[in-house]
């Protein structure tokens, strides 16, 4: 899909990757097509069949985070989890919260989430046992990314509670009740620099 993209657009890297992001949160209903896509997007929609078949035999949802890992799109601080290796700590951290006897929700937070992985597979695997119970957070600095977030979650969510916030998790007050996550989820977010809830706030 992504070299079908280059091919029609011309564009190679995070132009055309963002393209393809852009071609999906039209198919996923996040925000129509723009004309200037539409001839990318004749050649990647007839690929979506095989997309979906190859997920399905593979089990594992993030086509997207692949495109960017194999194309080497991200900078030096943007290298992706191997699925295996989030399998195997989501299985060690939200795995032994699942397990506990509970009734407060259980809240999984990745405050450097990419293409949202981490997430993706939390709600791969728990998402039949805990149902809404299992509330999905996450952070991204990265507007591109964030944007390909989205459209994961969208995607792979298992129609859980989910909240993706743009800016800088080191500067944001990411409690569960912050008023922040009041705009997540936005294809569109405001600039998270003039939020007014950071960590350091005084008054809340
Ligand atoms: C190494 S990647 C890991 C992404 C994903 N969690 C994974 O394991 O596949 C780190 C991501 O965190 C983002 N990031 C770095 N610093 C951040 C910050 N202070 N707040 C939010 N996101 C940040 C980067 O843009 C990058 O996409």
């Amino acid at each position: 899909m992504y070299e079908e993209v280059c091919r029609a657009t011309g564009e190679s890297g995070r132009e055309a990757f963002n393209c393809l992001v852009r071609i999906w949160a039209d198919i996923v209903r996040i925000r129509p097509l723009q004309e200037k896509d539409r001839p990318a997007a004749d050649r990647v929609i007839p690929l979506m069949p095989d997309l979906v078949r190859a997920i399905e035999d593979e089990g594992f949802f993030d086509p997207l985070g692949e495109v960017f890992a194999v194309n080497g799109l991200g900078a030096k601080d943007q290298i992706l989890t191997p699925e295996p290796i989030v399998r195997f700590i989501v299985e060690q951290t939200v795995g032994k919260a699942a397990e506990e006897p509970r009734r407060q929700p259980v809240r999984v937070l990745d405050p450097c989430t990419g293409t949202g992985r981490f997430l993706i597979v939390t709600a791969r695997l728990y998402a039949p046992a805990l149902g809404p119970r299992l509330h999905l957070y996450g952070v991204e600095l990265d507007l591109e990314l964030y944007r390909a977030c989205l459209v994961n979650m969208r995607l792979a969510s298992f129609s859980l509670p989910y909240r993706i916030l743009y800016g800088d998790a080191l500067m944001l007050d990411l409690g569960a009740d912050s008023p922040n996550w009041a705009f997540a989820n936005r294809w569109d977010p405001p600039d998270w620099r003039k939020l007014k809830f950071s960590r350091f706030s005084q008054t809340k």
